[in-house]
C-alpha cells in the first residue's frame, strides 16, 4: 500500500531532513554562540548513530530522499563518518550532504569521502585572518582553507557559507567571491538571522542580499538569475554572466522563501522540529527510549508537520527569536 506523502497544510511535500548530530563547536561565530560559558547538551542526551539511523529510516519510508548533517559542528562527532556510511546506504536517500566550518577537515576530509560522502557545505565568510578571528573568536582560517584544498582535490562538490552581515563583511564579499570562482565553489550568501544566542541580532546589522548582488555585479561581473534553479532549495541562484560559476542567496530576510519550505529537522538531541524558528517540538528520543515502534515515531512526524506554521515572521512585529541559537538547532 502506498504511503501517503509528507504534506503539511500549506500544501508543502517535505523530503528533506536536516539531522544534527552535536551541539558542541570548536570556533565560536558570534551570530550563532555565545563567546564564553557555551552550555552543552549532556552526553547521555545525544542521539546515538543507532537512534540517528531509525529515525532517518523511518522518514525515508514516509518519503524523505535529502539528508543533511549539521551541528554545531559535526566533524567533533566521534566516528562521523561510520555515520555518514549508514545514512549513506539507506534506501532511498538520494542526496547526503554535510554542513561544517571545515576546520577539521584535513583530518576527516578523506574518511568522510570514503564513506560515501559527496557534498560539503563549508562555512567561511572571510579570507582576513584578523576577521576571522574576529567572527569566530579563534585562530583557525589556515586550517579551514587547507581543508577546502584537500576536499577539493579529493573530489567533493563544495559549496561556501557566508554571513552577510553590515557593517562588517563588506571588505570580504569581493575577495571571497573571487576565491569562490578560482576554485569552483559556489558561494552562498545567507542573510543574517535572528538566531544568534546573545540576541545581537536587529535588522539593521543584515546585509540585504540586493546589496551583495550589486557589489558583485559592479566589482566581477554582471550576475544574472538562474530561472531553472530548484524552487524548493532556499538559495536564489545567480550566475555570472562571463560564465565564472554560481552564486547563491539564502535571503530569508528580505526575500523569505518558506512558500515552498521542504524541511524538517531533527536536533541532536532527538527533538523534531518543522521550522528553524519554531518555538515548539516534539519529543522524538524520549518516544525512541521508551520502547516506541516505528508507527509512533511515523504518527509523531505526521503530527509535527501538521502543526507546520506557513512560515517566519521575522518581518512583523511579532517575531519571537526562538529559545534555541544556531548551534543547537543545526540551521
Ligand atoms: N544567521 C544566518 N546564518 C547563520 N549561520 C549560523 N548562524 C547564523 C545566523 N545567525 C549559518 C552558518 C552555518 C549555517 C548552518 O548557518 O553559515 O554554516
Ligand atoms: Fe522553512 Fe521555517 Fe525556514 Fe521558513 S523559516 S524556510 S518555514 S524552516
Amino acid at each position: 500500500m502506498a504511503v501517503p506523502p509528507l504534506i503539511d497544510s500549506f500544501g508543502r511535500l517535505h523530503d528533506n531532513l536536516r539531522l544534527s548530530v552535536t551541539d558542541r563547536c570548536n570556533i565560536r561565530c558570534f551570530y550563532c554562540m555565545p563567546e564564553h560559558d557555551v552550555r552543552f547538551v549532556d552526553r547521555r542526551q545525544i542521539l546515538d548513530f543507532e537512534e540517528i539511523e531509525r529515525f532517518t529510516r523511518i522518514a525515508v519510508s514516509l518519503g524523505v530522499s535529502k539528508l543533511r548533517v549539521t551541528g554545531g559542528e559535526p566533524l567533533l562527532r566521534r566516528d562521523l563518518p561510520l555515520l555518514i556510511r549508514r545514512l549513506a546506504a539507506i534506501p532511498g536517500v538520494r542526496d547526503l550532504a554535510l554542513t561544517t566550518n571545515g576546520v577539521l577537515l584535513p583530518d576527516l576530509a578523506r574518511a568522510l569521502y570514503d564513506a560515501g560522502l559527496r557534498r560539503l557545505n563549508v562555512h567561511l565568510d572571510t579570507l582576513d585572518r584578523e576577521r576571522f578571528r574576529q567572527i569566530s573568536r579563534r585562530d583557525d582560517l589556515e586550517r579551514v582553507l587547507e581543508g577546502l584544498a584537500i576536499s577539493r582535490e579529493l573530489g567533493f562538490r563544495i559549496k561556501l557559507n557566508a554571513v552577510a552581515v553590515k557593517n562588517l563583511v563588506e571588505p570580504d564579499i569581493v575577495p571571497l567571491a573571487c576565491f569562490a570562482r578560482e576554485n569552483g565553489f559556489e558561494v552562498r550568501y545567507i542573510e543574517f538571522m535572528p538566531l544568534d544566542a546573545q540576541n545581537l541580532w536587529d535588522r539593521r546589522k543584515v546585509l540585504l542580499a540586493g546589496e551583495v548582488i550589486e557589489t558583485l555585479s559592479r566589482e566581477i561581473a554582471p550576475l544574472v538569475a538562474v530561472p531553472d534553479a530548484d524552487p524548493r532549495a532556499p538559495a536564489t541562484e545567480y550566475a555570472y554572466a562571463d560564465g565564472g560559476g554560481l552564486v547563491g542567496f539564502i535571503a530569508s530576510v528580505s526575500r523569505p522563501f518558506c512558500g515552498n519550505c521542504n524541511r524538517l529537522r531533527l536536533t541532536a538531541d532527538g527533538k523534531l522540529r518543522y521550522c528553524l524558528f519554531s518555538i515548539e517540538e516534539d519529543d522524538v528520543k524520549g518516544l525512541m527510549r521508551s520502547g516506541a515502534p516505528d508507527e509512533c515515531i511515523a504518527a509523531l512526524i505526521r503530527s509535527n508537520l501538521a502543526r507546520k506554521w506557513e512560515g517566519h515572521e521575522i518581518n512583523s512585529a511579532k517575531f519571537v527569536a526562538p529559545p534555541r541559537p544556531m548551534y543547537s538547532i543545526g540551521g
